[in-house]
C-alpha cells in the first residue's frame, strides 16, 4: 500500500519510551510530525534528533507533537537519549518508537531495500489532526533533513487551510500569498477585499493578515 497525500494515516499499536501508544489516540487533536530515523548511536540521526528537540516550543506553537521512529527497542532508545541530551544540549521530550520487528516501519513503507533492507529510512509524515497525511518526505540515510523547512511547511499547511490561499516558493509568515487557479476574479473580490494585484491571470497576489 503506498501512502499518498489525503489518505487517512493508519493507525497502529507500538512500544516507545513513553509506554504503548497508539497513534490516533496519542495524537488526537494535534497535528504529528512522525518521522523516522535508520538508527540509535548514529551521528546524523543523533542531531537530527536533536534538532528536533531543541524546536519543541518552535513545534508546541503550532500545535504538532512529534514522533520518532526506529527499528532499535526501547531500552537502545532510552540509553541513546541520554547521549542526544548530552551532546545536542537538549532534553528529548517527545516519544521514540520501537519497531525491531519492521511492523510499523513496512505500514509506513519507511524500509527502501535499496538503501537498506533492515533499516528505516529518513521518512517524514506530517498528519492533520483530522489524522490525513498532508505531506510526505523521504531523505536517504547519509543526509540529516532540515527541520527548520519542516516548520515553515507546516506554517505554509495550516495558512493555506485557514485562508483558502496558495504560497509561493519559499515563502514564509507574513510574505504575500496568492489566489487559487479556480477561484473568478468576482469570488476574488468577495473573498479578499483588502485587494489583489493581478500580474498575469494566473498569478495574482494579494496580502492576507
Ligand atoms: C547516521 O545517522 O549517521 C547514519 C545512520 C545510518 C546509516 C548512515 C548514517
Amino acid at each position: 500500500m503506498t501512502l499518498r497525500i489525503g489518505e487517512r494515516a493508519p493507525d497502529f499499536l507500538a512500544s516507545s519510551t513513553h509506554g504503548e501508544l497508539s497513534l490516533h489516540a496519542w495524537g488526537s487533536g494535534f497535528w504529528i510530525m512522525f518521522f523516522s530515523h535508520p538508527g540509535d548511536f548514529t551521528p546524523v540521526c543523533t542531531t537530527e534528533l536533536g534538532r528536533t528537540a531543541q524546536l519543541a516550543s518552535e513545534f508546541a506553537r503550532r500545535d504538532v507533537k512529534p514522533l520518532g521512529l526506529s527499528t532499535d527497542t526501547v531500552a537502545d532508545h532510552r540509553r541513546w537519549i541520554d547521549d542526544v541530551n548530552r551532546t545536542q544540549k537538549t532534553r528529548v521530550e517527545f516519544p521514540l518508537i520501537a519497531d525491531p520487528d519492521l511492523r510499523i516501519a513496512r505500514l509506513y513503507e519507511m524500509i527502501h531495500p535499496q538503501e537498506d533492507d533492515r533499516q528505516a529510512v529518513r521518512s517524514l509524515f506530517i498528519i492533520d489532526p483530522q489524522m490525513r497525511i498532508r505531506l510526505t518526505l523521504s531523505y536517504p540515510l547519509a543526509v540529516g533533513r532540515n527541520f527548520r523547512e519542516i516548520l515553515r511547511a507546516i506554517d505554509a499547511l495550516q495558512f493555506t487551510d485557514k485562508h483558502a490561499v496558495v504560497t509561493p516558493a519559499e515563502w514564509i509568515a507574513g510574505d504575500p500569498v496568492m489566489i487559487p487557479s479556480g477561484v473568478s476574479s468576482e469570488a476574488a473580490n468577495e473573498q479578499f477585499p483588502q485587494g489583489w494585484q493581478e500580474i498575469t491571470p494566473y498569478l495574482r497576489v494579494t496580502v492576507v493578515k
